[in-house]
């Protein structure tokens, strides 16, 4: 019996050192130490042994089971070695190979376009300013030479928020608190004129884009929509360097040197005197593309922007003083700006959030605007 074991030993040890894989070497191990294995049946023979007897057999057939689960680890180890070896000759990484497509977002048109007109601004030593879109009464309308009273008021269609000391105080004592600062959201980006006037004093040149808000919907008018404004403050400004400034925005934004402007003396009552500024653009393939005097031949004229020389009244509401210092300012739709260059013909899409809309009119993230390489250069 003790040499039969020894040979089964043996055998055993030669088979799992020879175990060709993982299979092949749970299966000797099953032969051997699985229930009907052959060490199990000798461990069970201990049972019924007397105790003399066991204390003989015991350990050496302990020592076999131990001898062939230890070589069973060995191989098991040495085979996944191989194993992962074989891997990692096999599979290598081709870092040559292009990576996978990862979907890439677009910049939108609004942004871009914000984008384009920092770029050109700052060319002309303009800062790029902001404020608040929820703003009170006196910034929006009262600082700006609209009055309480003022008609232009209504043309603005502005949201109120709901006024708070009408809701907690008598209407008497409230009224007195006034009006100046009843909140609501900014329906124009010309109250800026006024914080930064306010805030920095004099002199300056600013833009300011951002969202405003008007009570309004239909194709060519959203409830919030986005205008630049811009603000310029010194001494011996006049209508010339407005109309300059304006002509070579628009000839760096449009990317064209035949804009042609007509100046249209017009009313808003933040300046005086004021102007309506058009463009001229001619209709190609059923768009309007700027470019041409509007007088010519198959031309017209677009309304295109506000402007006009800074009221004195609103340049001392600003806490400065109108005999020393003037300016001219000016305002502009940007999303309006957008549709022009880009071609876009619904305003609403802009803000439907149409994940193709976005890829379609989108910009690439990597290309910035500048103006060595064009400020509208589409990746
Ligand atoms: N705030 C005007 C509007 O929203 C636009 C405007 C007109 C702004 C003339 C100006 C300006 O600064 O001078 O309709």
């Amino acid at each position: 019996m003790a040499n039969d074991t020894e040979h089964d030993l043996e055998t055993t040890l030669t088979a799992i050192e020879a175990a060709p894989d993982a299979d092949a070497l749970e299966a000797i191990r099953v032969a051997a130490l699985g229930k009907k294995g052959w060490v199990s049946a000798l461990l069970k023979t201990l049972g019924q042994m007397s105790p003399e007897e066991r204390q003989e057999k015991g350990p050496a057939i302990q020592a076999t089971r131990a001898q062939i689960a230890d070589a069973i680890a060995v191989r098991k180890q040495a085979l996944d070695d191989a194993e992962l070896e074989r891997r990692l000759a096999s599979e290598t990484l081709d870092l040559t190979l292009p990576a996978a497509e990862a979907p890439q977002g677009s910049v939108h048109p609004v942004s871009q376009v914000m984008d384009e007109l920092a770029e050109i601004f700052a060319d002309l030593g303009f800062a790029v300013k902001t404020g608040p879109e929820i703003e009170d009464d006196w910034h929006n309308f009262t600082a700006l030479n609209m009055a309480e009273s003022h008609p232009a008021r209504a043309m603005h269609d502005t949201f109120y928020f709901p006024d708070r000391d009408a809701e907690e105080q008598p209407a008497s004592s409230s009224e007195a608190v006034g009006k100046q600062e009843r909140m609501l959201l900014r329906t124009h980006t010309s109250p800026v004129q006024i914080r930064t006037m306010k805030d920095e004093g004099a002199p300056l040149r600013i833009i300011a884009p951002g969202r405003v808000y008007r009570s309004d919907s239909d194709a060519t008018h959203t409830p919030m929509f986005h205008q630049v404004e811009g603000l310029v403050i010194d001494k011996d400004i006049h209508l010339g360097h407005l109309k300059w400034t304006l002509e070579t925005f628009l000839k760096a934004f449009f990317e064209r040197e035949d804009i042609v402007l007509r100046l249209r003396p017009s009313y808003f009552p933040f300046t005086e005197p004021s102007v309506e500024v058009d463009v001229g653009f001619a209709i190609e393939n059923t768009r309007r593309v700027l470019g041409g005097s509007g007088d010519d031949p198959g031309h017209g004229w677009m309304e295109l922007l506000g402007s006009g020389m800074v009221n004195r009244r609103v340049i001392e509401f600003a806490g400065l003083d109108p005999d020393e210092w003037q300016g001219f300012a000016f305002g502009v739709g940007v999303d309006r700006l957008a549709m022009l260059k880009y071609g876009m013909d619904d305003l609403r899409a802009f803000f439907d959030g149409d994940y193709r809309w976005a890829a379609h009119y989108g910009f690439s993230p990597l290309a910035q605007p500048t103006l060595s390489a064009g400020v509208g250069e589409r990746a």
